[in-house]
């Protein structure tokens, strides 16, 4: 069944089938034209999407989401009709914490919001993951949500809708998640798809935006002996996209933003990233369609949603990936601490210095390390080696631990065996805490950076522990390397990860209230002192989509390397149009945030 509207029918007459390479179609300010039709057209047309509404600033013009109290956003009547589609589950989104206030002030009104026993429950709750993820719109690193509305004693502050969405529908079928695309699409709102808010740089947060919340599909599937296409016959596991799994933290969601990323776990270093061990996907495309993705159909769909970034190709809705047997493990924790060097700098130094010359031979040796750094304090937690005895773990750690003793470095070494894996997961993984207010970004170490420039390392990590004398920075660390289980990539990530040693978070904590020109201030020391430390540091050419600052310079070459101009193709067949935005993913150089609230392309 196809129902063409006059508008779509004028557009197919006219022959301005959209092509791949389509210039966007606009209309201006004052003429709200977004079609609301059914009009239902093939996988790549098209021609039901709303026109950009054009805007003049700073002497440039630009295509724009349609945002709320211009003429051209949707009546409420509208909003009413995708209400029902999507069963009444369309809600106006309210930050999380809003009950310690008052009122809510948000972009389509005032309501008032002070519920004593909701705000308590925010104030015990407010650093819980779980209680975050359960929110259908909360981001659990706040920064980007503009630290709106942070939990308050005082309920007559005022809280204000930040950079979070307008509305949510918290999907519970397949169809609910369609409904708020084609909305999206054939009103030219901002789309922002929501798992569950782990985001570290603001990618599922979005002002003006329509949130559609993903979370609640948690259907998970054995498959005993894979029987789709391409060689692999082994055992599998479907998963929907909101189901909570793995990864170094285990509330980040699997088959939404991780795997779209690439996703590092402890596993990495044995069978690869979590993208390269991907079966098929199950997804909804910008133009609204169900499609599956595998080897054998969508195939440049399927590579792309394997690392080539979040919220750019497609909304997944399922993943089926490869599993495997659950075996006995060895892990450990390794501290050098001011318990054991007091506050002795070059102690401290000496110690990371040798804990880091050492890294190349861990994963050489097939295990995977999660460790912090902070001043004074090295604190590996935990050593990972999957199939290992203790006697195996000890004897690839020992010469570190002879190096450290023969400097005269105190440390603590503690290891343990498991029964399996999942045992070590549970006990050696720390919960993390949500609602801080920090940017962050990252940097990718190889084998060669460690071999031959250790040192250099030691030296930037330095940088971010002071990268000015009024700011502090820290580091999270993982060593691990893809290619050591899996030498030759499948997916869409960055060739480098294949010699992959240390992926270095550099977490640099904003004070809360800052001003627009101290945030710039903190995001330009992010950009051009932390993190060109690490990559002066590093031939790797090469950072994390994930987990990384989105404001590099050159982050289409440091997140995909020589794969980015045919993720850039890829991202122009299926959403030619940007129906889908995530800041830095493929095709997005010519997208920009203008007048502190209005997503927008450059014309
Ligand atoms: C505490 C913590 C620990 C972490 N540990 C690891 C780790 O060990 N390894 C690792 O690789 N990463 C790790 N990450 C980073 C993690 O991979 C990213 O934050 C990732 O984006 C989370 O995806 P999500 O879907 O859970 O989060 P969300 O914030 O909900 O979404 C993230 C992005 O994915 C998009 N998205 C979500 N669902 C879908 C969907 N169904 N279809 C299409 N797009 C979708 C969103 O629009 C957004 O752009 C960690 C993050 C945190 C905060
Ligand atoms: C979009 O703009 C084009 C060109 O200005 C116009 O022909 C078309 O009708 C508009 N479409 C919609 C849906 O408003
Ligand atoms: C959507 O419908 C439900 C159920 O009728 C209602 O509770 C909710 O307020 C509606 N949402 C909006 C945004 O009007
Ligand atoms: C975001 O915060 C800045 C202050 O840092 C403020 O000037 C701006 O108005 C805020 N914008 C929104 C939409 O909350
Ligand atoms: C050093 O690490 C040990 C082990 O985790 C811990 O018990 C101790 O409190 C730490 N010391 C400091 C000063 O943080
Ligand atoms: C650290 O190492 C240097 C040489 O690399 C040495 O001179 C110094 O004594 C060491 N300091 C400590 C506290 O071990
Ligand atoms: C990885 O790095 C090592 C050390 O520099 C080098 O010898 C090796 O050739 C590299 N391997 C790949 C696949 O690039």
């Amino acid at each position: 069944m196809v129902h063409l509207s006059s508008v779509g029918l004028a557009v197919a007459a006219s022959g301005l089938l959209q092509t791949v390479t389509a210039a966007p179609q606009v209309t201006t300010d004052s003429a709200s034209t977004a079609s609301t039709t059914s009009f239902l057209g093939g996988l790549f047309d098209f021609l039901d999407v709303a026109n950009l509404t054009v805007t003049h600033h700073n002497g440039k013009l630009y295509g724009c989401k349609c945002s709320p109290g211009q003429l051209c956003w949707p009546q409420q009547s509208k909003w009413n009709q995708l209400n029902n589609t999507v069963g009444g589950n369309l809600k106006l989104h309210i930050p999380p914490a809003a009950s310690c206030y008052n009122t809510f002030t948000g972009p389509l009104g005032t309501v008032n919001t002070y519920d004593a026993a909701a705000c308590a429950d925010v104030h015990a709750n407010w650093e819980d993951e779980m209680w975050n993820v359960e929110k259908p719109g909360a981001a659990l690193w706040t920064y980007f949500t503009n630290e709106t509305c942070r939990p308050t004693l005082n309920p007559t502050d005022s809280c204000t809708l930040g950079y979070y969405g307008v509305y949510v529908i918290t999907a519970t079928t397949r169809n609910h998640i369609k409904a708020g695309i084609d909305f999206a699409r054939r009103n030219n709102i901002r789309l922002v798809i929501r798992n569950t808010g782990h985001d570290f740089i603001g990618r599922s947060t979005g002002a003006g935006s329509l949130i559609i919340n993903t979370h609640s599909f948690q259907d998970v599937q054995w498959i005993s002996s894979y029987a789709g296409p391409g060689s692999y016959s082994g055992p599998a596991v479907t998963i929907a996209a909101g189901v909570i799994v793995t990864g170094e933290c285990p509330t980040v969601g699997v088959a939404g933003g991780f795997i779209q990323g690439g996703g590092h776990g402890p596993w990495t270093t044995l069978k690869g990233l979590s993208a390269d061990n991907v079966l098929a996907f199950e997804a909804i495309t910008a133009s609204g369609h169900f499609v599956t993705a595998n080897e054998a159909q969508n195939s440049d769909l399927f590579w792309a949603l394997k690392g080539g970034g979040p919220s750019a190709f497609a909304v997944i809705l399922s993943v089926t990936m490869k599993t495997f047997n659950d075996v006995s493990s060895a892990g450990a924790t390794f501290y050098v601490n001011n318990t054991h060097i007091g506050f002795d700098n070059d102690a401290y130094w000496n110690a990371t210095t040798i804990f880091h010359k050492w890294s190349n031979h861990f994963v050489d040796n097939g295990l995977y390390v999660y460790y912090e750094l902070f001043p004074f304090t090295l604190r590996a937690q935990p050593f990972v080696a999957i199939g290992k005895t203790v006697a195996e773990l000890n004897a690839i750690v020992a010469p570190m631990l002879a190096e450290l003793t023969a400097n005269g470095i105190p440390y603590e070494w503690n290891p343990k065996s498991f029964p399996t894996f999942f045992d070590l997961y549970i006990d050696l993984f720390e919960p993390e805490a949500a609602g801080g207010s920090a940017l962050t970004g990252g940097w990718l170490f190889d084998h060669n950076d460690v071999a031959t420039n250790n040192d250099g390392i030691i030296e930037a990590f330095k940088t971010v522990f002071s990268p000015r004398p009024d700011i502090f920075s820290f580091i999270v660390g993982h060593l691990f390397n893809p290619g050591y289980g899996a030498p030759v990539s499948n997916s869409a990530t960055h060739p480098s990860w294949r010699n992959a040693t240390d992926f270095v978070i550099t977490v640099l904590p904003v004070p809360l209230g800052a001003s627009k020109a101290v945030k710039a201030d903190y995001q330009n020391v992010l950009t051009n002192t932390i993190d060109q430390a690490l990559r002066d540091a590093s031939g790797s050419g090469a950072t994390y989509v994930n987990e990384a600052d989105p404001y590099q310079p050159n982050w289409q070459g440091h997140f995909w390397g020589s794969e980015y101009p045919r993720l850039k193709q890829i991202r122009k067949k299926w959403d030619p149009l940007g129906v889908f935005y995530s800041i830095a993913t493929p095709g997005t150089e010519d997208w920009e945030v203008i007048q502190d609230t209005r997503l927008c392309r450059k014309l």
